[in-house]
């Protein structure tokens, strides 16, 4: 049986689809952005093993920078520690440590790279109110948390009309082809485990954050400048799927598999069966997978 449950391994098997995902009107807004700084100062919130760091600098969107990675998992921490200065010798930096923080220069830019492995509600709870950034990023977080009731205090930690960019929030469809019996009660359970989902007693989750963001960004002081579509879209080619994204695949089966066995309502023999016959596709290469999510850029006053 393989390990489908290797989570800095799904976030690795991520970064390509996400690649081919983000939305590139999105994306040009925020790289137009990050050209008027000299110095720019970035928070990435749950920000995973750092892939979104490794993109900002394969695609040359970065000036000089500090960058703060946060995530409460110290694992992905720990990995983005090992990872990012590997990465970088690959991609010709000359890579140091200083304290704790990583150094990665190129062509006279240099980034510092912060880590911290903490939960984002102590982050609000403990930092120096003193402490902005220019530009926050959340990518594939947002739809994880109460948004409005999150958005105020993460504005709150920008400077003045600083910018925000949160992308590959969930907007409610997930496709999986060619259709098998009982998709569509798995699938619709599934979503409604996340609007349900409670964390620290409080709902915390939306299957559909991607719309509902237009109205919670602008009630916290949000201005939007510019938003669209980045759906993954997963599919195999003539030599089966592309990078590591079969185990993606896994992980996204086992993740629904799991998470309908723990919420109950589904017989167990059902949620097995339709398990079994979508990782077989996996194997075979035949499955393909579309979840719809919406990307945001825009600015606070
Ligand atoms: C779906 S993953 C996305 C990770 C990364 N942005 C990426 O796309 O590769 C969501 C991440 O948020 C982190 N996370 C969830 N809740 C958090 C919280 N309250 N504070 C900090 N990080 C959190 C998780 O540990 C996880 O790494």
């Amino acid at each position: 049986m393989s390990d489908y449950n290797n989570f800095p391994r799904y976030l690795s098997s991520k970064k390509s689809i996400d690649n081919r995902a983000l939305n590139q009107r999105a994306w040009n807004a925020l790289a137009a952005s990050l050209d008027t700084y000299e110095d720019v100062e970035i928070l990435e919130i749950g920000g995973g093993i750092g892939t979104m760091i490794e993109r900002l600098l394969e695609r040359r969107a970065l000036q000089h920078v500090r960058y703060t990675l946060l995530d409460e998992q110290p694992e992905n921490i720990a990995e983005a520690r090992r990872r990012l200065p590997e990465w970088a010798e690959e991609n010709n930096f000359v890579v140091s440590w200083q304290d704790e923080i990583l150094i990665l220069w190129r062509g006279g830019l240099q980034t510092e790279i912060r880590f911290m492995a903490e939960d984002l509600f102590d982050f609000f709870a403990h930092r120096n109110a003193d402490e902005k950034y220019d530009l926050l990023i959340a990518h594939a977080f947002l739809d994880l948390v109460d948004i409005p009731a999150t958005l105020p205090k993460l504005f709150e930690l920008l400077e003045p009309k600083g910018n925000f960019y949160f992308t590959i929030n969930f907007d409610g469809e997930t496709i999986f082809e060619p259709a098998i019996p009982h998709d569509e009660e798995i699938l619709a359970r599934y979503h409604q485990t996340m609007d349900e989902r409670i964390i620290n007693e409080k709902l915390s989750g939306d299957s559909r954050a991607g719309r509902h963001l237009f109205s919670h960004l602008r009630e916290a002081g949000g201005e939007i400048l510019e938003a669209g579509s980045s759906d993954w879209v997963v599919f195999g080619e003539a030599n089966g799927y592309p990078a590591d994204e079969a185990y993606f695949l896994h992980f996204i089966v086992n993740t629904v598999h799991g998470a309908l066995l723990r919420d109950g309502e589904i017989a167990p023999r059902r949620l097995d069966a339709w398990a079994s016959a979508r990782h077989a596709q996996i194997t075979s290469g035949t499955l393909v997978y579309i979840a719809h999510q919406l990307d945001f850029f825009g600015k606070i006053p």
